[in-house]
Parts: structure tokens; sequence; C-alpha cells
């Protein structure tokens, strides 16, 4: 575990006091609590009636496809987008009437990051910085821990417009980071990047969860959800279809796979044992077919949930 001293309140470190929605040790027990949200652009009904809470600490994922209303939710979890309908309490404060207060303890890495291109890594840093009014004492050793924990050194004096997608993706979380947010937001963090930098990334993501960061980060990357994710919310068409830790969504439809493929499709079941599994495999099909046996994925949960040819699902006409 790093400890960079760049994270605000949480696991290990001094907490401070929040308006209201305490627990007995002085701190709500929930980061993010949604009721009821909705919002609707034109006749495009993005999010539906989502309930939402996320403990303290906790690393969280909206996992769905293209177009399920994902950015939508974290843009009104995030203030920047006032819901049709619902409440939101981030930080124990209210959305509709503390919005500052909510601004100054959370970070928020967008899907289409906005760095300014025309300037350095450091410039960016700074301007960030002075943005969140972080004191001018404090400046410096703040950057010198989050630079340290992206590995940003050798890029500092780098224009933002000749980094790679990874190392701008890397700034940008770092530029989040700079007012020491308790709650950091991660709008499709790895999308577009390679296998590496999406590995070294759910490093730092992870590594940042340890120091005290509750995360909510979206994907729409079923492995991605099921590495990192102390539980995940499924979203689909604007609605959450199921929210549990990886484990048990897997669980609850059966730990193991049988996927039997014939002429007439793809036919999918699911067991709790890979005996019950094996002793139904050997019933299937004839010599032509192919059936295959393996662990139950996330995935599998999704689609059994949101139906597999309903075009929800990732890869299907949604993406
Ligand atoms: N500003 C907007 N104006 C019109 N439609 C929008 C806007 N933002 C999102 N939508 C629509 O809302 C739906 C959900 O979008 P979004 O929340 O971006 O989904 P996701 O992040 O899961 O891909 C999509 O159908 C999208 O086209
Ligand atoms: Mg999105």
């Amino acid at each position: 575990m790093l400890s960079t001293g760049v994270c605000g309140s949480g696991k290990g470190r001094a907490e401070r006091r929040l308006p209201d929605q305490r627990t007995d040790s002085g701190y709500p027990e929930y980061a993010i609590e949604a009721e009821g949200l909705s919002m609707s652009f034109g006749d495009v009904k993005a999010v539906d009636g989502i309930d939402l809470k996320v403990a303290r600490g906790e690393l969280f994922g909206l996992l769905g496809p293209n177009g399920a209303g994902k950015t939508t939710t974290i843009r009104m979890l995030t203030t920047l987008l006032h819901p049709d309908s619902g409440r939101i309490k981030v930080e124990g404060m209210d959305a509709s009437s503390q919005v500052y207060g909510i601004r100054g303890r959370i970070g928020v890495v967008q899907q289409h990051i906005s760095l300014d291109k025309d300037i350095s890594v450091r410039e960016n840093l700074m301007h960030h910085a002075k943005l969140h009014k972080v004191p001018r004492p404090e400046r410096a050793p703040r950057m010198d821990g989050i630079i340290s924990l992206l590995g940003l050194e050798p890029y500092l004096g780098k224009l933002v417009s000749d980094l790679s997608g990874g190392w701008k993706k890397r700034t940008a979380i770092a530029c989040s980071l700079i007012h020491a947010p308790s709650v950091l937001f991660l709008d499709e963090p790895t999308t577009g990047l390679d296998t590496q930098s999406r590995h070294l990334l759910w490093d730092i993501i992870q590594d940042l969860n340890r120091e005290g960061t509750t995360i909510i980060l979206t994907t729409h990357y079923m492995e991605e959800a099921e590495a990192l994710c102390d539980r995940v919310a499924l979203i689909s068409r604007g609605r959450i279809v199921a929210d549990d830790t990886p484990r048990n969504l897997c669980a609850g439809l059966g730990n193991i796979a049988v996927i039997h493929a014939s002429a007439a499709g793809r036919d999918y079941r699911f067991f709790d044992t890979r005996t019950e599994a094996k002793a139904f495999a050997d019933t299937l099909g004839a010599e032509e077919d192919s059936v295959s046996i393996r662990k139950t994925r996330l995935e599998d949960v999704f689609l059994e949930m949101t139906g597999r040819m309903a075009g929800t699902g990732p890869g299907g006409p949604a993406e």
C-alpha cells in the first residue's frame, strides 16, 4: 500500500466533521445515498428511478453497456446535472442545497477528460490546485504525493497534447485528487486504453481506495468490475437490475456455467457445483454439438438479467 497522503478522510486518516447523517463515530455511514433518481432528455429516459447507496470506503462499480445511463447518473451524483426527480446525499450533504460543500469533497474524472491540452502536466496540476483553492503552503507537498502515486515524474514538463491516452488519464486523475477528495468518481477510467495501461490504472485505483478514498467508477468492461469492485450495480436502460458483490451475483445464478452450442444456437445453464454441471453436460447433445463448462462470469449475470438477445449487452446494438 502506498502512503502518499493524497487522499481525503477515510480508513486510517484524520477525518473531518460532516454536516449531518452522522454515525456514532461522527461520520455518515454512506458516502452516497440516492433515491428515486430520474432524468430524461426529450423523449429519452436516460435514468429511470435509480436507488443507490455506497458505503464510505467502498470501491463501487456502476456497470452497463453504452447508453445504459451511467454518465447521466454520475453527472447527477456529482452535482453537474440536476435530476428531474429524486434525492441525493453525498457525504451526508444534500445535492440540492449543499452543492459547493459536496464539490469540495469529491473528485471527478469525466468520461471525456477536460484537461488543458496546450499546457504541461505540472501546469495543469497547479491550475487545479488554484481552482480548488488549495492553500499555497500545501500545494507543493500535495502535488509531490500525487505525482509520485501516479508515476508522473517523467512527464511533468510535457504538454498534455503530447501524452498517450493512458498518461492523459493519469494526469486527469492526478488533477482530480489535488484537493484531497474523500469520494472519487471515475467515469469509464480505462475505456480505450491498452491492456497494460488498464492494469496499471487498476493498481492506482486500488491503492487510492486502500488509502481510504471511496471510489465510484463506471465501466462497460465486466471483467474490470469483477476484478476491482467490492460491489457492483448492473444498469440497463436507466434502471438498476442487480446490486451486490460480484461473487454473490455469480453465486445467485449458479457458480458453474454449461454452454451448449448446437445448430439451434447457444444454450446456457447454471449450476451450484461442477459435479452437477458435469452430470448435466454428459446428457447433452449430438457429436457435432459443442459443450463447455466454465465458471460463471459477471457478464453471464448481466445477460441473464437483461436478456441475451435484447441488445443491451456489451457488443450488442447499444454499443
Ligand atoms: N445531453 C444529452 N442530450 C440528449 N441525450 C442524452 C444526453 N446525455 C445522455 N443522453 C442519452 O441518454 C442515454 C444514456 O446516456 P449516458 O448516461 O451517457 O449512458 P452511458 O454513460 O451508460 O453510456 C443515451 O440514450 C444517451 O444518448
Ligand atoms: Mg458514459
